[in-house]
């Protein structure tokens, strides 16, 4: 039968120190919230060792928004649960409130202890010190510790011929000061172990408060593993750790990318959540920005300054530079830009031309339609090949209510022409330039729609009287 653990996440803390309203837990992280990251570790991690793994989320500070935004991220996962920590007294008590609230948390037979600002923590760190744990019959728990030129703030690892224990740094002395070897907040234990010393801590230090920490001591079955990458257990305390961790993270992202095929002129300008997905082949020019859920398929270009937000962009596609697409669907084959920008609700079918200064909200365009320039295209449904001319407008608004316009397949439309909607131009048809069209156009019709054109012989003069010599005339 498989193993059992329990995993404790601490995420009740203030965050004082990163003076944003948010609980930090969910301090925002290449589109995804800090505890995302540390979640998917651990499932990684108990997925790979095939453990019946349950993870206790241990709340107090935010706790509705902490627990809600588990629910909506993780809504199939029955293996999370929350436990209450009614006042942050320290991260023993925060454990104690895990085991009282977490119905499984006895029964498990291991217990991990991780908290909830350690985004960096791969499978990789939680595998290696869950074998220390599990190959030595008798170990009764491990800490993962790491080694800083400048351990300020974090517990001391104080290794002795007697055994070791973490010192706090409030209550360490000055030679214990100096030792580099940290603790990083990340452990193992056996339950029963937990069972046997949890109750005995006590608050009697510098701080008041009920550390963790005192179950490693001296006498007790419990080891240290040293890992030799710091970055991995970096804190978020602060919103500058918070931007270290997101350049880590970003550079790991283009990074994988770059391993599946795809080109980046220069990662380090670029800006990619987390979730975004990428095709090989396809090329990312510098100072683009692509967020949410997008995915870009295979051998698509995305030139300099565009910004990508939770759209879908189809094969061999090219979004010239300077575009601002977001919520679109566009197939393949598609080019978007210079200067666009796509709107909520745009769906682009293969072989669309968007060009340069168009924006399209709302609408569905089909295969090979092309809207070459300066246009305003909102709520509309424009059928195959239909070539849409320089300067159109959907008059969509009517100062109240949103309407539709309706175009059908092969319709020229002129220069300059408004369509004020609801509206339906039929297919085959043919829109002359300058038109403001305000009743319905059959199939293969003609419509044109402005005034007939005066012209005066000679008569430029008279508003032009210093600039055109009468004698030309
Ligand atoms: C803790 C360790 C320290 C270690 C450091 C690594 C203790 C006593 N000290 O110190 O040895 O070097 O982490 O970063 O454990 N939390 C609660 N409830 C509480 C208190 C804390 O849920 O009552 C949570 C916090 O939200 C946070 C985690 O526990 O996720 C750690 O708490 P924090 O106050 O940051 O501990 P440190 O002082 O950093
Ligand atoms: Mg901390």
């Amino acid at each position: 039968m498989a193993d059992s653990i329990g995993i404790a996440l601490l995420a009740a803390g203030k965050g004082t120190r990163m003076k944003i309203e948010t609980a930090k837990a969910l301090a925002p992280l290449l589109g995804r919230s800090l505890m995302d990251f540390v979640i998917d570790g651990v499932s990684a991690f108990s997925e790979k060792f095939k453990l019946d793994a349950h993870i206790g989320v241990v709340i107090g500070h935010r706790r509705e928004d902490v627990q809600k935004h588990v629910l909506s991220t993780y809504p199939k996962r029955t293996d999370i649960s929350f436990a209450i920590q009614e006042q942050q007294k320290g991260t023993a008590d925060a454990l104690k409130s895990y085991f009282q609230g977490t119905s499984k948390a006895w029964k498990q037979k291991y217990t991990m202890v991780i908290c909830a600002d350690t985004p960096l923590i791969s499978e990789n760190e939680l595998s290696q010190l869950f074998e220390q744990l599990s190959q030595n019959p008798k170990l009764e728990g491990v800490a993962a510790t790491f080694k800083t030129n400048d351990p300020t703030g974090y517990g001391r690892i104080v290794r002795s011929s007697k055994g070791f224990h973490i010192t706090e740094e409030k209550d360490a002395d000055a030679e214990t000061k100096k030792i580099q070897e940290v603790n990083s907040g990340l452990y193992i234990f056996k339950t029963d172990f937990i069972k046997k010393h949890l109750e005995e801590i006590d608050n009697k230090n510098k701080s008041g408060e009920f550390y963790l920490t005192d179950l490693f001591q001296d006498e007790y079955e419990v080891k240290p593993l040293l890992f030799a990458n710091e970055m991995v257990f970096h804190g978020v305390n602060t919103l500058d750790q918070l931007e270290e961790a997101e350049l880590h993270l970003r550079k790991k992202k283009t990074k994988i990318l770059k391993n599946k095929g795809v080109r980046f002129y220069d990662a380090d300008t670029c800006y990619l959540d987390w979730q975004v997905e990428i095709g090989s082949g396809s090329v990312i020019y510098p100072n683009v920005v692509i967020q949410g859920a997008t995915v870009i398929e295979n051998d698509c270009v995305i030139e300099m300054g565009n910004t990508i937000k939770n759209s879908r962009i189809g094969r061999a596609t090219t979004i010239f530079a300077n575009s601002y697409i977001d919520g679109a669907q566009v197939a393949a084959e598609v080019n978007i830009g210079p200067f666009a920008r796509l709107r909520p609700g745009t769906e682009l079918a293969d072989k669309v031309k968007i060009g340069n200064f168009v924006e399209v909200k709302k609408s569905q365009l089909a295969k090979g339609v092309k809207v070459s320039h300066l246009s305003y295209v909102g709520d509309c449904e424009i059928g195959q090949e239909s070539n849409i001319g320089c300067g159109f407008i959907s008059c969509n608004y009517d100062g109240v209510n949103k309407h539709k316009t309706k175009i059908g397949e092969n319709t020229f439309i002129g220069s300059d022409v408004q369509a004020v909607a609801p509206i339906t131009i039929g297919s085959d048809a043919f829109i002359a330039a300058g038109s403001t069209i305000t009743s319905n156009v059959p199939d293969g019709a003609f419509a044109i729609a402005r005034t007939k054109q005066v012209t005066k012989p000679d008569l430029a003069k008279k508003f032009l009287p210093k600039k055109v010599k009468s004698s030309s005339y």
